[in-house]
């Protein structure tokens, strides 16, 4: 499969067209941002481990059920995935109390919740991807309410997937962020990637970092903790 034109260069990937099409190829990039790209950096060896980790996790949530972009890694780096529209919703799954949810609530990070916490915001950069509900959704038009069933669905369904397998490898997953696009036939599946840039993850014994949140907090050992993660994930 070869690439054709740049189709869209985002913070940490780019996308390519290609003969079909109703395939695209997805190039992870080193690239990290932080802050709506306020904070800029490099996470060497990133683009690789995301790549392949995100193609492991998709490739277990097929097989659980959930429908996936993934099409077929191509190497390291680059994946042939299905072109889809992406609803323009940051969809937030949370178990445990972090990040902006911690400071907005006030519940200080590691906060067990009673129940599992789903969040929409709404991707437009502009706006510094601002937090809504399903009034707004469906007042903006940005996905119907049968979509957004299927969505909460499905993001619950790869809560509890990912959920189980990561406490296999001593890793509590915290909180993540997918995203779901369309097919060209109206099909909602989960597109994007789903990686240490994307999750929070912890060391079950220790509660150490083991996400993109080193690299946002400037705490050191970024590219040791994405290591660490992927040689967990690729041993098992
Ligand atoms: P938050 O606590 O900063 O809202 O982040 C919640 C989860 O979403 C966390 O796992 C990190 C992830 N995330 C992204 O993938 N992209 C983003 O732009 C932000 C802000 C968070």
């Amino acid at each position: 499969m070869e690439k054709k034109e740049l189709l869209y260069e985002g913070k940490a990937k780019k996308v390519f067209t290609t003969d079909d099409p109703e395939v695209l190829i997805v190039s992870y990039k080193d690239d990290a941002t932080a802050f709506n790209g306020l904070k800029k950096g490099t996470i060497e060896g990133k683009s690789a481990i995301n790549n392949q980790m995100s193609n492991n996790l998709m490739k277990l949530l097929e097989t659980k059920g959930v429908p996936t972009h993934l099409i077929e890694e191509l190497n390291e780096r680059e994946t042939a995935v299905r072109r889809v529209s992406i609803v323009p919703l940051e969809v937030i799954v949370r178990n445990v109390a972090a990040g902006s949810l911690s400071k907005r609530l006030g519940l200080p990070e590691g906060t067990m919740m009673k129940r599992t916490v789903l969040e929409y915001c709404y991707k437009n950069d502009d706006l510094g991807d601002p937090m809504v509900n399903e009034y707004h959704i469906y007042a903006m038009d940005l996905a119907t309410e049968q979509e957004l069933a299927d969505i909460a669905k499905m993001a619950f369904t790869v809560n509890d997937v990912l959920r189980n397998y990561l406490k296999d490898l001593n890793i509590d997953l915290i909180d993540f962020k997918i995203e779901f696009g369309r097919t060209s036939d109206g099909t909602v599946i989960l597109a994007d990637e789903i990686s240490p840039d994307t999750c929070r993850f912890w060391d079950s014994s220790t509660g150490e970092k083991l996400d993109k949140d080193r690299f946002r907090r400037d705490m050191g050992g970024v590219e040791d903790a994405y290591q660490e993660v992927f040689k967990r994930l690729m041993g098992h």
